[in-house]
C-alpha cells in the first residue's frame, strides 16, 4: 500500500515536471499509470524489422547536446530510485563513438562510483568488447535506468517507462551506426516484446527515432546472466561476431 503510494507521487511528479498544467487533484490513479506507461511504448511493424521510437517528451526538446541531456537526467526527480541511489549513473566511454551499449541499470559497485558496466559482469562485458577490438576507448556505454534499484532488483515497468524518454534523446543525440542492447530489460525497453531475450538476441533490427534516424540494433546476452549461465557463451559470441562485422562495414 505504501509502495503504491510512493508510486502515485512519483508518477504525479512525473506530470508536474513534465509542465502538464491541468488540476493533477483530478487525475485518477490509474489514470496516470496508463498515461505514464503510453509515453514508452514502441511499435513495431511487423512488416519488416524497423521499430519506430516515439517521439521524445517535448521537455526534452532544448537538449541539443550530451552534456545538456546529463544535466537534465541530473535535475530530474521524477523517478524514485534517485532518492535511494547515491549516484546518478549516465554513461562512460567514447560519446564519439559509432557503437552503443545500453545495459539494464546500476549495481552496487556502479551506484558507488557513478559508472556503468563495473564490477564481476562489468569485467565480462569488458573482455566482450575486447573479443571484437572494442573497449571504452573507442565504444559509448549506459544503461535503460540511471539510478540503482535498492537490493540490485529488477527495474519495474513504471521504472523504464520513466527513464524511456531520456534513453531515446540519449540515442538520438548519440547516432550511432550499431546500437547493442545488453540485457532482456533493454530489449524488451526499446523493442517492447516480450519475448524473451534468447529469441530476440542476435537479431538485427533497426530502430527509427523520430528525428528520422535510422540505427541498426541487436540485443546480446548480459554478462550477469552468462556468469551464472556459462554454457550460453557460445551463442553470445555468434552475436559479438555479427556485431564486429557490422563495425568493419560501417566505421
Ligand atoms: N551494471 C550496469 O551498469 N548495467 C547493467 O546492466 C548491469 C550492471
Amino acid at each position: 500500500m505504501e509502495g503504491s503510494k510512493t508510486l502515485t507521487k512519483a508518477l504525479l511528479k512525473w506530470y508536474f515536471d513534465s509542465g502538464v498544467e491541468f488540476n493533477l487533484s483530478k487525475i485518477k490513479k490509474r489514470e496516470v499509470k496508463q498515461n505514464i506507461l503510453s509515453s514508452a511504448i514502441i511499435e513495431v511493424s511487423n512488416e519488416s524489422d524497423t521499430i519506430d521510437l516515439k517521439k521524445p517528451d517535448s521537455f526534452l526538446e532544448d537538449c541539443n547536446s550530451l552534456e545538456s541531456l546529463h544535466q537534465a537526467v541530473l535535475n530530474f526527480s521524477g523517478c524514485a530510485l534517485k532518492r535511494t541511489a547515491k549516484n546518478t549513473v549516465f554513461s562512460d566511454g567514447n560519446p564519439n563513438s559509432k557503437i552503443m551499449l545500453l545495459g539494464e541499470s546500476p549495481g552496487e559497485e556502479e551506484d558507488k562510483e557513478g559508472l556503468p558496466f563495473l564490477g564481476e559482469a562489468g569485467l565480462l562485458l569488458d573482455k566482450m568488447l575486447n573479443a571484437i577490438g572494442q573497449n571504452r576507448k573507442n565504444t559509448y556505454l549506459s544503461n535503460i535506468i540511471f539510478w540503482r534499484p535498492p537490493g540490485n532488483r529488477k527495474p519495474t515497468e513504471e521504472e523504464v517507462s520513466i527513464c524511456m524518454p531520456f534513453v531515446q534523446k540519449h540515442i538520438e543525440l548519440v547516432k550511432p551506426k550499431i546500437l547493442v542492447l545488453v540485457g532482456a530489460i533493454a530489449a524488451k525497453a526499446i523493442y517492447g516484446v516480450e519475448t524473451g531475450i534468447t529469441q530476440v538476441r542476435g537479431n538485427w533490427k533497426t530502430i527509427k527515432l523520430d528525428s528520422g534516424l535510422e540505427v541498426n540494433s541487436i540485443a546480446i546476452f548480459h554478462p550477469a546472466f552468462l556468469l551464472k549461465q556459462p554454457a550460453r557463451k557460445k551463442e553470445a559470441w555468434e552475436d559479438l561476431k555479427k556485431i564486429k562485422i557490422a563495425i568493419n562495414k560501417n566505421t
